[in-house]
C-alpha cells in the first residue's frame, strides 16, 4: 500500500478498499466462528447451521450507486454502499436468531451501526431476515480503519424462500405478475408458520428429554436408596 490510510476520505484506489472489505469478512467470520464454537462447548448446542460470505461484485456497485443516483466514485461507493461485504447466518431458529445478535451486540470491538429486523417487520414482498450493520476495525501496520459489514441472519426456512423468491424476481426484473408476488407471499407465510412450529416442536422435545433425565435420576435415587438399606 502507497499511502497510509487514516480515514475512508483518504482511501482512493479499488483495491486497497477491497482488501479492506476482505479483511473484514475475514474478521467477523472468525467472530463468529468462535461464538458458535463457544456456544457449542457450554450449551452443546450450534446456534449457526452454516455463514456464508461475499465481496460484492464491482457490477453489483455500480449498479447500486447508479440506481440511488450517486456518481460512480469509490467515495461514494464507501458512503452509500453498505453491503459490500456481506456475512449470511442461517440457524435452525427464530429464537437463535436473537441469541445470536445479541452475542454480535456484545462483542466490544463491533459497532453496530443500525438494525432491521424484518422479522418483526417483514417486507411488502413478505421477506423475512434480521439485518445487523456493523462496523469492524481492520489494524493495518500503521493506521486502524473501521470497516462496514452487513450481517444478514435467518433461519434456513427463511433462507430457503429468499433465495427462490430472489430467483423469480430476477426473471422478471422486479415485475412479477401481481398473482406471483401473491402467491410468494403466500409461500412466505407458509415458511413462517413451518419455523414457528419447528420452534415449539423443538420446544417440546427440551421439555421431554428434561423430563426423562429427571425421571432416570430418581429412579438411581431410589435404587440407591435400597442398596443403602
Ligand atoms: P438494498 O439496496 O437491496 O441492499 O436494500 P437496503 O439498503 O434498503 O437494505 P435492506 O436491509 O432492506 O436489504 C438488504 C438486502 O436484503 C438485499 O441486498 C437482499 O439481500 C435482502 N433483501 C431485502 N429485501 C428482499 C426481498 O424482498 N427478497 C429477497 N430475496 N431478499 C431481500
Ligand atoms: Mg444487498
Amino acid at each position: 500500500m502507497e499511502t497510509a490510510i487514516k480515514n475512508y476520505e483518504d482511501v482512493d484506489s479499488w483495491k486497497t478498499i477491497i482488501f479492506l472489505y476482505t479483511s473484514a469478512l475475514k474478521e467477523v467470520g472468525t467472530k463468529l466462528e468462535i461464538l458458535n464454537d463457544e456456544f457449542q462447548h457450554v450449551h452443546k448446542y450450534n446456534p449457526i447451521e452454516h455463514i456464508k460470505t461475499r465481496v460484492k461484485t464491482p457490477e453489483s456497485i455500480v449498479k447500486k450507486l447508479r440506481k440511488s443516483n450517486h456518481e460512480i466514485s469509490i467515495e461514494n461507493m464507501v458512503k452509500y454502499v453498505n453491503d459490500i461485504a456481506g456475512v449470511r447466518l442461517i440457524c435452525s431458529f427464530t429464537s437463535d436468531i436473537y441469541r445470536l445478535a445479541e452475542m454480535i451486540g456484545n462483542q466490544s470491538d463491533l459497532k453496530v451501526l443500525s438494525i432491521k429486523d424484518y422479522i418483526k417487520n417483514p417486507k411488502e414482498s413478505g421477506y423475512k431476515s434480521y439485518h445487523m450493520l456493523v462496523s469492524v476495525p481492520i489494524f493495518l501496520s500503521d493506521s486502524v480503519v473501521d470497516t462496514k459489514v452487513e450481517i444478514q441472519i435467518r433461519t434456513i426456512a427463511m433462507d430457503f424462500w429468499a433465495s427462490l423468491e430472489h430467483k423469480i424476481y430476477y426473471k422478471f426484473e422486479g415485475k412479477a405478475p401481481e398473482y406471483i408476488s401473491r402467491e410468494l407471499r403466500e409461500c412466505a407465510e407458509m415458511v413462517s408458520s413451518l419455523d414457528d412450529k419447528m420452534l415449539s416442536l423443538n420446544e417440546a422435545i427440551l421439555q421431554c428429554l428434561e423430563e426423562q433425565e429427571e425421571a432416570k435420576k430418581a429412579a438411581k435415587k431410589q435404587l440407591n436408596n435400597r442398596v443403602e438399606m
